[in-house]
């Protein structure tokens, strides 16, 4: 196998991954279509934030061990690290899939390694395996096809992206032999074999394990609040038991991956995945209560006040003490309590975001001042001892327990 390697997809998992195989003196030529992402790179910079990874790709540019460009090369391994979102009805779109492979199917030999690392439906990689084929007949059975799935956490993606195990699936053994021997090149956690269409469903099931997970806690917040009990409370009572672990409720799920990829799963098996389907409708639910709960309070202070209240909206990310705002909870609901409600009475708070395109936001401090009601959307650590005496406070994350 040459020792090139072409990344197809320079964002928040192509590009480290690059930047590491790069670190292992093997080439790599990075493709984006977007043609700011490709300057930025080859200037050795970076357009994402992740710890380290400007100095990894500043080091592996200057070393000419990583290139971008907008168009692929021939090489002997293809990585395929493109969006995989969903559509109306939430169901994949693996558009990206098909148009990244699309673009490497005529530069394709023999021998060649072709890997997905996007998160994909059960099936995407045979079927990029027929279409690759039926483009190609005469390289039936002459190419290396595996599904290689991510599960780092942003933040701390150099360092997992070397220290996690990982899960690597071929059409066929000699696939999966060959895409073992390719990450045993840069990665130290171990490599799991097994087939193409389990290391998909296994990237899915991991994500929505975590959203059952959540959805079980906020289902327990919805019943306490009925019955009149601390659920922060009753869950780290319950967790004493030594077979217990109750994750925290919050106002939703959001993100990239546990909101999005458990749709791949019932999308594909409605009828099977009653649990995981379930789960997403109490999730996404929650956002709705408690952006309700912001409403009956406001109700509630103006008739006990005989004036409108002012409130403030702390937190609009998907989890804490992150800037990442993607599918977050917090943003529906802020924008759910700013419907037909003039923005004047609303403080919304995000401290780890200096400018937001469509909400207008306030220093913390400020509108906690301000605002007769507080609800805490997201558990930023900004907002731990905050004085909130004489203010209306709806805690859904846990800030104050
Ligand atoms: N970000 C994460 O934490 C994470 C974790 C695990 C898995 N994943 C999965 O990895 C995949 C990539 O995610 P990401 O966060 O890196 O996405 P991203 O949006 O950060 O980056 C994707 C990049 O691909 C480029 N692109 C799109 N179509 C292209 C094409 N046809 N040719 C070349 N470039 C193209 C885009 O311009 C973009 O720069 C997704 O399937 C995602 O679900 C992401």
């Amino acid at each position: 196998m040459s020792q090139n390697v072409v990344m197809i997809g320079l964002g928040y998992i192509g590009l480290p991954t690059a930047a590491l195989i790069a670190k292992n003196q093997i080439h790599v030529h990075g493709v984006d279509i977007n043609q700011h992402v490709v300057d930025t790179i080859n200037k050795g910079q970076i357009h994402i934030v992740e710890p380290e990874l400007d100095i990894a790709v500043s080091d592996a540019v200057k070393a000419g061990y990583l290139k971008a460009d907008t168009k692929p090369i021939e090489a002997g391994a293809y990585l395929i690290v493109v969006p995989t979102p969903f559509k109306a009805k939430n169901e994949p779109d693996i558009s990206y899939v098909e148009a990244a492979t699309k673009a490497v199917l005529p530069l394709l030999k023999a021998g060649d390694l072709y890997i997905i690392e996007s998160t994909s439906p059960v099936g995407t990689t045979e079927k990029m395996m027929e279409l690759i084929y039926s483009e190609r007949p005469e390289l039936k059975d002459q190419l290396h096809i595996a599904y290689c799935p991510e599960r780092v956490l942003p933040g701390n993606v150099m360092y997992e992206l070397v220290n996690n195990d990982r899960v690597i699936g071929g059409v066929d053994d000699k696939s999966t032999d060959k895409a073992i021997e390719f990450y045993s090149r840069f990665v130290s956690g171990k490599l799991h074999r097994t087939n193409a269409r389990t290391a998909e469903m296994c990237k899915l099931v991991e994500n929505s394990s975590r959203d059952v997970q959540i959805a079980f806690a906020n289902e327990l917040s919805l019943i306490c609040d009925k019955a009149g009990i601390n659920v922060w409370e009753l869950i780290e009572l319950a967790n004493k038991h030594p077979r217990v672990n109750i994750l925290q409720p919050g106002c939703g799920v959001g993100g990239h991956c546990i909101a999005v990829d458990p749709y791949f799963i019932v999308a594909e098996y409605p009828m099977e995945s009653k649990i995981i389907g379930t789960a997403r409708e109490i999730n996404n639910y929650k956002s709705f209560w408690c952006a309700e709960k912001i409403q009956n309070a406001k109700l509630e202070f103006e008739l006990k006040n005989g004036r409108k209240p002012s409130v403030a909206l702390m937190g609009l990310a998907f989890k804490p003490d992150i800037d990442d705002l993607r599918e977050s909870p917090a943003k529906y609901i802020a924008q759910r309590v700013l419907q037909n409600n003039s923005n004047e009475d609303h403080y919304i708070v995000e401290p780890n975001v200096d400018e937001h395109k469509v909400f207008k936001l306030t220093d913390y401090k400020e509108a906690v001042e301000k605002a007769d009601i507080i609800a805490f959307l997201v558990a930023h650590k900004q907002f731990k001892n905050l004085d909130l005496s004489g203010k209306t406070v709806l805690d859904f994350c846990g800030v104050i327990k």
